[in-house]
This record gives structure tokens, C-alpha cells and sequence, in this order.
């Protein structure tokens, strides 16, 4: 097989992972952004494409925009529809890509979240190239507990389809016909839109104090980015600090009465959210209380269990995540709501203050049931984490977190949780409230977290 691959500074290496039978039809190394120049030149194509993560710019707008480039030229100027397939350790490529799976049936995409991609994958990569068919996504695989599994336990063999569904297939349309694949490309384009059709009511709770609100706020902007439409319910209205994390909201809700009372009016009139809430940026919205609203009869009226469920079924079929900055405190006087919430994202410090604060905190506002039902569906946030704090001379590790948890402390917790996620701890964390720049947007440690959470939070409890 003649393969052309893009592949970066890797290219070398790539080279020398292939299967024998296989020759490079290139000498240099291409990226995306340098392929449009390669292939209007006249330049060879081969039989298949190859894309490793180092063709990428790790501006996903941009990657997204070449990469369609790249599968508009193959669909348009080869015969046969090169398969094109992308290996990836980037466990969030199914996400950010999707519709580009959907669109082109030539495209396909290998995840592998091996600190290395072992050859064995890129061996599979070429074979499945080689039968020309659209072979299934390979299962996504995670580093903590979750219910996905892992490329390198279960390696594709040649030939030997995937049976376990992806959870991307859920953000897939099902299946076309043929004749219907046809379609012009916006009709395609809005296929691909229906199959975002995912919906999930996230909410991010636990001990006052332990980073709930910037949990929130980081994991809205991550979802933001990568393309789902988000709205923040602040339900915190006796700490406000969710305008410190968003500045222009802040500003309007001090000459603006209206917005000030922007979650009343939305609890109120759900339908109306496009007025009543506060436009962060594109699909990114957020509902929230100004300081200087002080009403305590609309409080009383509209802030309530009731009011919150009817803006949740409304919500739900507007927006791909639907998230509530909602501390534990709060589950008292809405434990209507309970059932109406997907997830609970428990954000914990790796402390055992913290563990033990939790843990009383539940029983205190929950009964028996009520914390056992909140249990089953939360997982947790390990947030502020040192990884130097230890626990019985060890290291004190998320999965600690959850030990401690489920090791009888308390009556809330009966079952081990699953981890979502990790927030390193930052001395410069605080410096988000002051130049409005989140976490996540600061650099790969910390969008890699909140990606990872907000993924591990998509697939439900
Ligand atoms: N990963 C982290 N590294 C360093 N500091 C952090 C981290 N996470 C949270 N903090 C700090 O902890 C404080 C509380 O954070 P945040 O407002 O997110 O928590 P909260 O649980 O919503 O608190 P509150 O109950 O006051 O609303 C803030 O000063 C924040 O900067
Ligand atoms: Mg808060």
C-alpha cells in the first residue's frame, strides 16, 4: 500500500512503525496546515492517509477547518474515496471531530490514550486502510475508573470489527443509506448537527469552599470551546461569586435591574432564557444573581424546587449541558430536583478535612435514602490537588479519595465513586477572577483536566 502520512515532526518515527508492505510515497514531513500546498502541487497522493496527532496545530477551530479541507479534496478528487484515518492519543478527537466523521464516511478516527501509541494500533490503522471499509471507532480509554475500556487490553485485530459501542456513536445520527449520502452538504452539515442532539444536566456540588464555582465556570468554557452549547445555573445565591469569574456580566448586572435578577426571571419563565439569561459568548450562557438583588418575595415565589425542574426540561432540549454550580447545602431545599440532574460532580480536596467535612455535610442535609440516591450518582472532582499531600505514609491519590469515601466513614456513602476528574492545585489559580481568563484556557495541564472532566461527566453517572 502507497500511504501518504501527515504526521509532523514524527514522521520519521511513523515511517518506521509501518508494516513492511507499506511504503511512505514521501520523504519529508507534512502537517495540515502545509497538506493544501502538497496536494495542489501535483504531488502523489497514495492509497490511504495517515494523520498522527503532530499534524496538528492544537488550535482545534483551526485543526478542524484544515482537516476539512483536507477530506473535501479527497472526496472531490479521488475516485475511489481515499480512507483517510487519524490515530490519536487525544481522547477528545471523537468529540471535536465528530461531525466530520459523520460527514465523510471515508474519515475515520483511533483513539489510543497510551503514553505511547503502541505500533500495533498504527499496524491496525493501515489494515483497516487496506479493506477500504469504514471500520468502528476504537474504544475511547481513560486513566481513571470509568466504564470505558482500553485500546491496549482489547487491540483491534485485523479484520475483527469493534462490537462495543463508542459513547462518540451517541453524538452519531444513525445510520444513512447509501442514496441518502448524496445529500448537498448542508443537509449533511445539518445531520451532523442533529447528531449533537447529546443533552446533559450536570451539577457541580459538594462542601462549601471546595472549588465548586471555578469547577463550574472552567468546565462551561471547556464545553464552549469544543463546540456543545452550555448554560451555568448559578444556584448559589448566598455566595455570588460567579460574577467575580465573569466580568462583563458583573458590569451589566450593576446598570441593568433586569439582568441583575436574571435567575429569578429566568426560574420564572424558562421559555423567555434568551432574554432573561446573560450571553457569555456563542452557545455559552450563564443565569445568575447581581449583589444589589435583594427581593425576598421573588425569592421566595420563583427560587424553589418546582421552579428549577421547569427550567430544566426547557433547558435540557436547548443546550448540550445544561451546568449547576450547586452546593451540597442546597440539596435541602431541592431535593425535588434531585431526580432531574444526570450527575453530580462531588468536587473534593485530596485532604482528609475535606473527605470527612463532605461526608457530614450529606448527612446533614440528606436522609439515608436521599444520600444514597445522591451516592450512586455522583462522581467525583478531586479539586486543589497537591500531589505531595499523603495519606498513611502513601501518596494521597484520587482513587484514595474514593476509598476513604466508601470505607464505611460515613452512611451517605455505601458505594465507591468514580473519578471525573482532577483540578491541580495553582498558586495562580485566583488570577482567573482578576483578568477573566479561565483555567482551562492557560495551558494544556489545565484544558487537558477540565476536558477530561467534562467528558468523564457527558457519559452520565
Ligand atoms: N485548584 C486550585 N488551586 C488553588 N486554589 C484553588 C483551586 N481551586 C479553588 N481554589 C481556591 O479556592 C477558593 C474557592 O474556590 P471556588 O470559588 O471555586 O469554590 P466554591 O466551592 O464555589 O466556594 P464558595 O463556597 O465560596 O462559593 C478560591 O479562592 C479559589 O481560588
Ligand atoms: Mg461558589
Amino acid at each position: 500500500m502507497k500511504l501518504l502520512i501527515v504526521s509532523g515532526e514524527f514522521h520519521r518515527i511513523a515511517t518506521q512503525y509501518l508494516p513492511k508492505k507499506t511504503t511512505v510515497i514521501h520523504p519529508h514531513a507534512l502537517e495540515l496546515r502545509n497538506l493544501s500546498e502538497y496536494l495542489n502541487g501535483g504531488n502523489p497522493v497514495g492509497d490511504a492517509i495517515l494523520i498522527t496527532d503532530q499534524a496538528f496545530t492544537q488550535k482545534p477551530g483551526l485543526d478542524r477547518e484544515q482537516l476539512t479541507l483536507l477530506l473535501e479534496w479527497v472526496q472531490e478528487n479521488s475516485t475511489s474515496r481515499l480512507p483517510v484515518v487519524l490515530v490519536t492519543r487525544d481522547f477528545m478527537k471523537p468529540f471535536e471531530l465528530g461531525m466530520l466523521t459523520q460527514r465523510f464516511d471515508h474519515f475515520n478516527i483511533i483513539t489510543s490514550d497510551t503514553v505511547r501509541i503502541p505500533a500495533e494500533v498504527y499496524r491496525s490503522a493501515i489494515e483497516q486502510m487496506s479493506q477500504k471499509g469504514t471500520a468502528p471507532v476504537a474504544p475511547i480509554h481513560n486513566d481513571y475508573k470509568t466504564e470505558t475500556t482500553y485500546i491496549n487490553e482489547n487491540p483491534l485485530k485485523p479484520g475483527q470489527p469493534e462490537k462495543k459501542r463508542s459513547f462518540f456513536d451517541r453524538f452519531r445520527s444513525k445510520p444513512e443509506t447509501s442514496a441518502d449520502r448524496t445529500a448537498t452538504d448542508r443537509l449533511s452539515r445539518d445531520i451532523a448537527n442533529i447528531s449533537r442532539g447529546i443533552s446533559r444536566v450536570v451539577a457541580v456540588t459538594g462542601h462549601r469552599g471546595n472549588g465548586l464555582t471555578s469547577t463550574a465556570v472552567n468546565l462551561a468554557h471547556e464545553a464552549s470551546k469544543r463546540g456543545l452549547s452550555s448554560i451555568i445555573i448559578d444556584m448559589d445565591t448566598e455566595y455570588r461569586s460567579m460574577n467575580m469569574y465573569f466580568s462583563r456580566f458583573h458590569d451589566v448586572t450593576n446598570k441593568d435591574e433586569q439582568m441583575s435578577a436574571s435567575l429569578i426571571r429566568t426560574l420564572a419563565r424558562p421559555q423567555d432564557y434568551l432574554t432573561t439569561a446573560f450571553n457569555i459568548k456563542d452557545q455559552f450562557w450563564l443565569t445568575s444573581l447581581g449583589y444589589s438583588f435583594n427581593d425576598h418575595k421573588l425569592m421566595e415565589q420563583f427560587y424553589n424546587s418546582e421552579k428549577l425542574v421547569g427550567l430544566l426540561s426547557v433547558l435540557r432540549t436547548k443546550f448540550n449541558l445544561v451546568l449547576l454550580d450547586m452546593p451540597l447545602d442546597l440539596l435541602r431545599s431541592f431535593q425535588e430536583t434531585m431526580i432531574h440532574i444526570d450527575v453530580f460532580g462531588m468536587c473534593i480536596p485530596n485532604n482528609l478535612h475535606a473527605i470527612l467535612s463532605t461526608a457530614r455535610n450529606v448527612e446533614v442535609v440528606l436522609d439515608r435514602e436521599k444520600a444514597a440516591y445522591l451516592n450512586a450518582k455522583s462522581k467525583v472532582i478531586v479539586t486543589k490537588y497537591n500531589d505531595r499531600s499523603r495519606f498513611q505514609g502513601a501518596l494521597f491519590t484520587p482513587d484514595k479519595v474514593n476509598d476513604i469515601l466508601a470505607s464505611g466513614i460515613s452512611d451517605s456513602f455505601q458505594y465507591e465513586m468514580k473519578t471525573a476528574g482532577v483540578v491541580p492545585y495553582s498558586h495562580a489559580f485566583d488570577s482567573q477572577i482578576e483578568t477573566d481568563i479561565p483555567m482551562t484556557n492557560t495551558g494544556a495541564e489545565f484544558e487537558k483536566a477540565f476536558g477530561q472532566m467534562l467528558l468523564r461527566l457527558m457519559e452520565g453517572a
